[in-house]
């Protein structure tokens, strides 16, 4: 049989480099698209650089996209590519716009004219609930956006909906809450931590600088999560339209804080009392923030048979030993 094609945008980052993982097992062909700069970031990628098909391209150049999908010729097509640090959003307003909401326009766009029956993952986000009006958020809770980032999400959200209802193709949001894994980048607050943490551990650092921490979270582990991404796009082509299934809540159903994030990353290095080791600082404080995000994620379940199987601990611990390793490597 053949083996079917996927095209992956954003695949250096933490979500990419994941579904490239899984797709491989899975035996698809996996190509990647990846910015040119004059340094080139492959450390999520670089133990599958042998295996994926990398082309360069950008979402903000339409041209480099319908070249994408030329190479490619795929059958699924997963936008992960995006401006995604909210806290930059305010600075990069323009620019996470032009990622965000028009590289996702011009990918629909080009589908469109390459070939309709691709299928298509939308990397939609918790954001969008921003300041929440119901909790657990669903399919149907209201969104209300509380940053750049978020109002950009929003439109990659409802331009996807809307082609799938224009032109009837095969697109599906997956609203996934936050997902984290050691592959984050570090200026997300998890990794911040655990990074932070375990240079405490090693005795080349006292203290972590953090904003707000009593902000509330819904944290899932990332490989858990890409699962789910392409589970949305198995699914059977009549049922898919027939039932208008629509998009899907990723989350685990837990909220955990800042704070209990800072709890289990200390204890995992046998610190109960942190206090001292964390200083706040206004510069990671955001203009406006957004509170609490939980999911209710039980539609995913119904429907795909997703669930999200790794526990905060679990991730906090693989995450500390992954930022020890790497720490000690770098000091050698
Ligand atoms: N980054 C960061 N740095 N966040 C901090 C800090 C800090 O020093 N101190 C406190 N926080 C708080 C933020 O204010 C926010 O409320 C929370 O920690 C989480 O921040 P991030 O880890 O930056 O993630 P996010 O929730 O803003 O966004 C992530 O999840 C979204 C899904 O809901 C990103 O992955 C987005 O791209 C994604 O859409």
């Amino acid at each position: 049989m053949n083996k079917k094609r996927a095209l992956i945008t954003g695949i250096n980052g933490m979500d990419g480099s994941h579904l490239a993982d899984f797709l491989l097992e899975k035996n698809y062909d996996v190509y990647g698209l990846e910015r040119r700069s004059s340094h080139i970031n492959r450390d999520n990628t670089k133990h599958i650089q042998d295996k994926v098909h990398f082309i360069t391209g950008d979402m903000t150049d339409k041209g480099s996209l319908q070249r994408a999908l030329y190479i490619s010729n795929p059958h699924e097509v997963y936008n992960l590519a995006a401006q995604s640090f909210v806290g930059s959003s305010w600075q990069l307003s323009e620019q996470t716009t032009k990622v965000n909401s028009l590289g996702t326009l011009y990918m629909l766009e080009s589908i469109l004219a390459h070939n309709k029956e691709i299928r298509f993952y939308q990397a939609s986000t918790s954001e969008m609930f921003g300041k929440v009006v119901e909790t657990p958020q669903t399919e149907l809770t209201p969104f209300y956006p509380r940053s750049p980032y978020a109002v950009s999400k929003l439109y990659a959200h409802w331009i996807t909906k809307n082609f799938r209802e224009s032109y009837n193709i095969f697109a599906c949001n997956g609203i996934l809450f936050n997902h984290e894994s050691e592959r984050r980048g570090i200026e997300f607050v998890t990794r911040k931590i655990t990074d932070g943490v375990a240079r405490i551990h090693l005795g080349l650092q006292d203290t972590i600088s953090l904003g707000n921490l009593d902000a509330e979270r819904d944290w899932g582990y990332a490989p858990d999560y890409v699962e789910a991404m392409w589970m949305m796009l198995q699914q059977d082509e009549n049922y898919f339209f027939d039932n208008k299934v629509g998009d899907f809540i990723v989350a685990t159903g837990e909220c955990h804080s800042v704070r209990t994030f800072l709890d289990l990353a200390f204890k995992k290095i046998g610190v109960d009392n942190w206090q001292k080791h964390v200083l706040k600082d206004p510069r990671y404080m955001r203009p406006a923030e957004v509170d609490v995000l939980k999911g209710d994620a039980s539609k995913a379940k119904e429907v795909l048979g997703w669930e999200s199987k790794t526990s905060l601990e679990e991730i906090v611990s693989v995450m500390i030993d992954n930022d020890i390793n790497l720490i000690k490597k770098e000091i050698k």
